[in-house]
């Protein structure tokens, strides 16, 4: 029989939060609530979660009190939790605010690049945003300090969070949107010890590899992108949040599983020892 890989690590995965002043996206979406409803339904899942990952967006347009809003209903959870948290910088961002009121730093223009630890598995932010632009990249600078990062293995890899991910855009119209710097990223990445990349920004849930790292991209928690569009363009729709858990194995491999994160009614509900007990031959 195949043995079954003993997951290590597990990651909770949540981006594009949107947090506004107002509370309120495209006028009717409760960004609090639908933040809220990812971190339930990660809390609920009764999946062992080591950390929170952030990729970035958290607030809309970058006010004090968005930041402050996102700051409480985290810790909210957290503090039953005991996830340690790590926050990537997204383009709608404004990073003197985040650093301010979210990581409770003093107020700073520079990347927000940081480094969590947790149980020997180190994760990475790295701040693809660029200010005032919507496109994101990676300086020299960022590059370097990457891959000095990198040059001490971790124990368990590392994970490299980010808001703009190096994927494909399925949705054409978003690639004007895209990151700048791949080979950048490339080259820091080369010889180190990521073993995935999560991201954020395209507010659709979408995988690729990106020199040779599996990169995994969560859709927002306020409000995602439609695949399907039969006359193009880009249509936003009240409807398939997720969060995401990235699961890391002792045989080296990752996986990674989308949590859904809008209310769901439950058809049927079967207890584990009733369903091992169960034959697996198909009745007819
Ligand atoms: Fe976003
Ligand atoms: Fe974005």
């Amino acid at each position: 029989m195949t043995r079954e890989p003993i997951a290590t690590h597990r990651v909770a995965h949540v981006s594009d939060s949107h947090f506004t002043a107002s509370g309120l996206m495209h006028g009717s979406v409760h960004v609090a609530a639908t933040y809220s409803g990812a971190l339930a339904a990660l809390e609920g899942s009764g999946i062992a979660i080591d950390a929170l990952v952030h990729t970035g967006d958290v607030a809309d347009a970058g006010e004090a009190d968005a930041y402050r809003a996102a700051a409480i209903l985290t810790r909210e959870t957290t503090q039953r939790t005991g996830w340690p948290v790590l926050w990537a910088a997204g383009n709608h961002d404004v990073r003197a605010a985040m650093a301010a009121g979210l990581l409770g730093e003093p107020a700073t223009d520079g990347p927000l690049d940081r480094v969590l630890e947790v149980r020997g598995l180190r994760l990475v932010s790295l701040d693809t945003s660029i200010p005032g632009r919507v496109e994101g990249g990676v300086d020299e600078a960022q590059a370097e300090w990457l891959r000095s990062v990198l040059a001490e293995p971790a124990e368990h890899g590392t994970v490299l969070a980010l808001h703009h991910p190096p994927v494909p855009v399925e949705v054409t119209a978003m690639a004007r949107l895209h990151l700048e710097h791949q080979d950048r990223l490339e080259a820091a990445l080369a010889g180190g010890d990521v073993r995935a990349i999560l991201g954020g920004h395209l507010h659709y849930a979408t995988s690729s590899v990106f020199a040779g790292v599996p990169v995994h991209v969560a859709p927002s928690t306020a409000y995602t992108i439609r695949l399907t569009r039969p006359a193009g363009g880009i249509i936003a729709v009240d409807g398939a949040r997720a969060a995401g858990v990235l699961s890391l194995y002792d045989d080296g491999r990752v996986g990674y599983s989308p949590i859904p994160a809008d209310p769901q009614h439950v058809l049927d509900s079967t207890p584990e020892d009733v369903f091992l007990a169960m034959g697996v031959d198909v009745e007819h």
